[in-house]
Order: structure tokens, then C-alpha cells, then sequence
């Protein structure tokens, strides 16, 4: 009977154990190293958490000024991963209703997909999303 309620107790840790990492897999993200925080700043704080004219940019309720925003804000890592593997952010990110109208804003994000694409920024993402995530190629 022992062996029984010893596999029994095993068995639920085990499965426990692998739901709480699936949950948590932004942990395996940060901190974020310096390189990876820099690429952030420069391409994705604009629309993630700056504040522009008085109003933090908070676009699909993501927030990535700091660690402790992007724990609080991504609802999972893997997310993260297909948005930047797929090109959808920041090369086909929208600018919010208030912003598009702005010339100056339509440049800046403009610039911001030329230089993410020109400097190979891409590349150090999925570099850093694959090891820290274990994603197989
Ligand atoms: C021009 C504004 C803008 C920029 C710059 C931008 N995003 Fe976004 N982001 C958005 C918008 C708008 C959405 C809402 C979903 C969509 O458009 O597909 C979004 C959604 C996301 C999501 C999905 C959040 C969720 O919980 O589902 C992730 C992850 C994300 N962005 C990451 C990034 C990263 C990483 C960068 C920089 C490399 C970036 N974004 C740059 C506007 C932007």
C-alpha cells in the first residue's frame, strides 16, 4: 500500500511541478540581459509603457520598462517568442488611434523598424528566446 501512496504522491508532484514552470516560463526570461534590455528600450518601450504626452502607451496591456513590468504584464513567454519569430513586433505593430495621426510618431516608429531590421536585432532576440526558453530548432 506504501508503494502505492508513494507513486501516487510522486506522480502528483511531478505534474504540479510542470504546470507551475509552464506558468511561469516569463521567469526563465529575466533578469534580462543588458544587451536584451537595450533592444527593448530602443524598439518596444515606445508602445509598451513610455509615456508620450502625458499618457503611458500601454498597447495590448503589455508593460516592458522594467523586469518587474514585463513579470506583472506578459501572460507567457511563448507569445514573445512567435510575435518576434514571425516579424509581427515591432515590423508590423500598429501606432494607438492618438499617435497615428502624429507625423512625428509615424517617423519615429518607421525608424525604429528600419534600424531593428538594419542592425540584426532580430537575430539576438531568438538567439536569447531559444536558450533561455530551451526552444528546439
Ligand atoms: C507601434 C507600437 C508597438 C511597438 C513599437 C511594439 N509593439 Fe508590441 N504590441 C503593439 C500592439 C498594438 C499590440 C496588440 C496586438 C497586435 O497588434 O498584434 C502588441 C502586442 C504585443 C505582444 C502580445 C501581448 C500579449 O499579451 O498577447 C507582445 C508580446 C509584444 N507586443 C511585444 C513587443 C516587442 C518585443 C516589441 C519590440 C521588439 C514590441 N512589441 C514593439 C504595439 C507595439
Amino acid at each position: 500500500m506504501t508503494l502505492f501512496r508513494n507513486i501516487a504522491v510522486l506522480t502528483t508532484f511531478i505534474a504540479t511541478s510542470t504546470m507551475a514552470w509552464a506558468e511561469n516560463s516569463v521567469d526563465a526570461l529575466l533578469p534580462l540581459p543588458a544587451e536584451i534590455r537595450t533592444i527593448f528600450n530602443n524598439r518596444c518601450v515606445m508602445c509598451h509603457g513610455e509615456v508620450i504626452e502625458g499618457e503611458a502607451e500601454v498597447r495590448e496591456d503589455l508593460i516592458m520598462v522594467t523586469d518587474d513590468d514585463i513579470r506583472d504584464t506578459l501572460s507567457d513567454a511563448t507569445t514573445l517568442y512567435e510575435m518576434i519569430r514571425d516579424d509581427e513586433m515591432p515590423q508590423e505593430a500598429r501606432l494607438s488611434f492618438r499617435l497615428r495621426r502624429n507625423t512625428e510618431m509615424r517617423a519615429r516608429l518607421k525608424q525604429i523598424q528600419d534600424d531593428y531590421e538594419s542592425k540584426g536585432e532580430k537575430a539576438v532576440l531568438i538567439k536569447w528566446l531559444e536558450t533561455a526558453l530551451q526552444i528546439e530548432k
